[in-house]
């Protein structure tokens, strides 16, 4: 049955956010470069944690090439560097899937498909949009980045097919698949769900995490290459500053090209 217009809505909005940052005031205040300014803008969220604090909670938006039905989630950024802005996942995930429609994760760094990130940092009254080209983090940094985690991450990483549907659709499906990678890995069982005896949440600080794991196949990091930047400042009566970095995509050495939008 069609929607009516008049149909009662479930869930209203009636409040009017003012937004008054300080504002974009000309194209000069900017970095020339956009990741040299989406880091200083980065930075000042990570100086406000009570303010914002989960600054690198970012949307995700990929498109599966075969429907063109985009899709969003929440992924954490982990990494800026001066190509890009990098993630890690599951490469066998809907999202990696969309990223990389070959499908074949061994091979050496190959460019992915297009994908969109978005932040918003409210208390700041911040927000940036980034459209670009997607490729593999190499293995070494994404090995090293895999070390850093609590050894519950790692076990998790190799116990969740991501994206693919639980058979019997219980949780203590899930929970078999986590103590049989903890007992490949000779880690003690509970460690990943936090019922071991002396291990603690995602066994920080016991023996456990010092545990070789080897980093799964199917998992890492993904770098999103930016051909397109958006930085957002809320003002009074929705009349923001957004500025706008281009430059032609899959020419890293270009220079941008800096425009101001209408908000
Ligand atoms: C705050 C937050 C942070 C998240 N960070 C990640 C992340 O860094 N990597 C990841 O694969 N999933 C992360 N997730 C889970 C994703 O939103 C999503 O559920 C999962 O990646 C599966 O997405 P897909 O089926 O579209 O591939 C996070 C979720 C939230 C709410």
């Amino acid at each position: 049955m069609q929607a009516s217009a008049s149909a009662k809505p479930l869930a209203t909005v009636s409040n009017h956010e003012t937004y008054l940052s300080q504002g974009i005031p000309s194209a000069d205040s900017l970095a020339p470069n956009p990741l040299d300014q989406f880091s200083q803008w980065f930075h000042l969220a990570q100086s406000r944690p009570d303010d914002v604090p989960e600054p690198e909670a970012m949307s995700l938006s990929t498109v599966d090439a075969e429907t063109h039905i985009p899709s969003t989630r929440v992924v954490l950024l982990k990494q800026v560097d001066p190509r890009g802005f990098v993630f890690y996942t599951n490469y066998s995930s809907r999202k990696g899937r969309e990223l990389f429609p070959d499908g074949d994760y061994e091979a050496e760094s190959p460019r992915g498909a297009y994908a969109s990130l978005a932040f918003y940092w409210r208390k700041l009254h911040l927000s940036v949009r980034v459209v670009g080209r997607v490729e593999r983090v190499d293995r070494a940094t994404t090995q090293a980045y895999f070390d850093s985690r609590p050894v519950g991450s790692r076990i998790g990483a190799w116990a969740s097919d991501q994206s693919s549907v639980l058979p019997t659709g219980s949780r203590e499906e899930l929970e078999q698949r986590v103590r049989d990678v903890e007992r490949r890995f000779g880690v003690p069982e509970g460690t990943a769900t936090g019922s071991a005896v002396d291990v603690g949440p995602e066994g920080k600080g016991s023996a456990a995490q010092e545990t070789h794991i080897p980093v799964p196949p199917f998992w890492g990091g993904i770098r999103v290459v930016p051909f397109e930047v958006e930085f957002w400042a809320g003002r009074e009566s929705r009349l923001h500053d957004r500025y706008r970095y281009t430059r032609k995509e899959g020419d890293e050495d270009a220079s941008w090209k800096i425009e101001r939008l209408c908000p």
